[in-house]
């Protein structure tokens, strides 16, 4: 197996990179969901968010290295017809769009009030914008609504994998799964 892509099919690292990026964007979401829910005094109040932001903040890295891998590497050629291929790559483009509005929401939240963000204690990323009118509400509602587009589009994109599969019968699925051909 190699590391990079090749024009038929992907490199271990886009592979990874996809698939960790598929696992932290659904467990965001569930534990986003679940930890707006939480009392003031239950245990994981303080702790859920925190972990919710810092694996936010860690995810934003990844994303940066995987558009630089996607960049920096043969992409591989789509299956399907003109007319598939042009909506699979308007998605694709629509779930970073949507992934990166997340993270500056989910960022403009937590730095309403002038604090930074710990990342699992390792560094703070620090406040920019802070103070505005509203800011917290208004990022707040805008992070709900697009955690639920995000979620919405990739159940679309997840289905539509699965119809090259069981459908049309070809390698979409089966590249991004690393099997064999
Ligand atoms: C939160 C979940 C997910 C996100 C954010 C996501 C995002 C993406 C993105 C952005 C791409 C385009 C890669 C590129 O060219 O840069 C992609 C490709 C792909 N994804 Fe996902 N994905 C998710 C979940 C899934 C799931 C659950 C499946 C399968 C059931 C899947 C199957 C695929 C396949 C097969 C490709 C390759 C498409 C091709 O070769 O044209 N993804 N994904
Ligand atoms: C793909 C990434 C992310 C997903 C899917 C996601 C998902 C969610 C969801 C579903 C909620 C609950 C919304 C509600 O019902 O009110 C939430 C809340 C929250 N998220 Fe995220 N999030 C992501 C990234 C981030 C990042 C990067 C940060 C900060 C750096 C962040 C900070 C927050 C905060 C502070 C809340 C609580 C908002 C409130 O109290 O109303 N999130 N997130």
């Amino acid at each position: 197996m190699m590391w990079r892509n090749t024009h038929d099919g992907y490199g271990l690292v886009s592979i990874i990179l996809h698939w960790l990026v598929a696992l932290a964007v659904t467990g965001l979401f569930v534990l986003g969901l679940w930890m707006v829910e939480l009392g003031y005094y239950h245990r994981w109040y303080q702790r859920a968010p925190d972990i919710h932001k810092s694996v936010g903040v860690l995810l934003f890295g990844v994303m940066l290295a995987r558009f630089a891998w996607r960049f920096s590497n043969p992409r591989p050629e789509a299956l399907g017809s003109a007319m598939q291929r042009k909506v699979a790559a308007w998605v694709h483009r629509m779930l970073y769009a949507l992934m990166t509005m997340l993270m500056l929401s989910g960022y403009l939240i937590s730095t309403a009030d002038g604090r930074g963000i710990p990342v699992f204690g390792l560094f703070s990323l620090p406040a920019s914008i802070s103070g505005l009118q509203n800011q917290a509400d208004i990022a707040g509602k805008l992070h709900e609504w697009l955690a639920f587009a995000l979620i919405a589009l990739t159940t679309l994109h997840a289905l539509a994998a699965l119809k090259h599969q069981l459908v049309d019968r070809d390698q979409t699925l089966k590249r991004m799964l690393n099997l064999k051909r």
